[in-house]
């Protein structure tokens, strides 16, 4: 499985990540986030959000309304399973054909539903290491991923930010 790790210093970086990945992303795509409550999983959508050409501010935690869509040059769907109560919620909410349908759609707490996710995705963990940095890895699950992680690298190492560990406890 192809992966790529960063350390983000701070919520702008998490961001202008979250912009970076959505260049690489097609229609049709599934990202699923995971990582503790309050870790910055929506902070990266908004940064996906910006470089699909939606404005960030705009994008807020689906976590009542279980999911948002938000216009961009390709739709972006934007789930919460978190307060999934009954794996039904979750098919009458017809996932099924937002994830086949022709945008990005991006999973907060996706592992909560990971049957229901498509066997191809793009798997994002996000870890606390201190208040402001966060260990992030990138993982293709399925080779259709492989060549994102490829770019992604790539990008990251020119910006001399790709396979870095956070340091310190601040
Ligand atoms: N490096 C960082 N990257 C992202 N967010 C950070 C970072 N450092 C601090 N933060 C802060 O962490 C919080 C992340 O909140 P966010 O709503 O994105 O979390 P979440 O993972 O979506 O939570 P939930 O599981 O409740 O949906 C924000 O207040 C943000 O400012
Ligand atoms: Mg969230």
């Amino acid at each position: 499985m192809k992966a790529v790790m960063v350390c983000s210093e701070g919520p702008d970086e998490t961001l202008a990540l979250g912009e970076m990945l959505a260049k690489w992303l097609r229609p049709g795509d599934t990202v699923n986030l995971v990582g503790d409550l309050g870790v910055g999983k929506t902070v990266l959508v908004k940064g996906i959000a910006t470089g699909l050409g939606i404005d960030p501010a705009t994008v807020t935690s689906p976590t009542f309304a279980l999911i948002h869509e938000y216009t961009g040059s390709v739709p972006l769907y934007h789930f919460d399973a978190y307060r999934l109560k009954r794996p039904e919620e979750w098919e009458d909410l017809g996932y099924e054909e937002y994830l086949r349908g022709q945008g990005i759609s991006v999973v907060e707490w996706g592992d909560l539903v990971q049957v229901y996710l498509p066997p191809q995705h793009l798997e994002i963990e996000i870890k606390r290491v201190t208040e402001t940095k966060r260990q992030i890895w990138f993982r293709a699950v399925g080779q259709h991923f492989d060549l994102v992680i490829d770019e992604l690298g790539r990008e990251l190492s020119h910006a001399g930010l790709g396979d870095r560990y956070c340091y310190g406890n601040r």
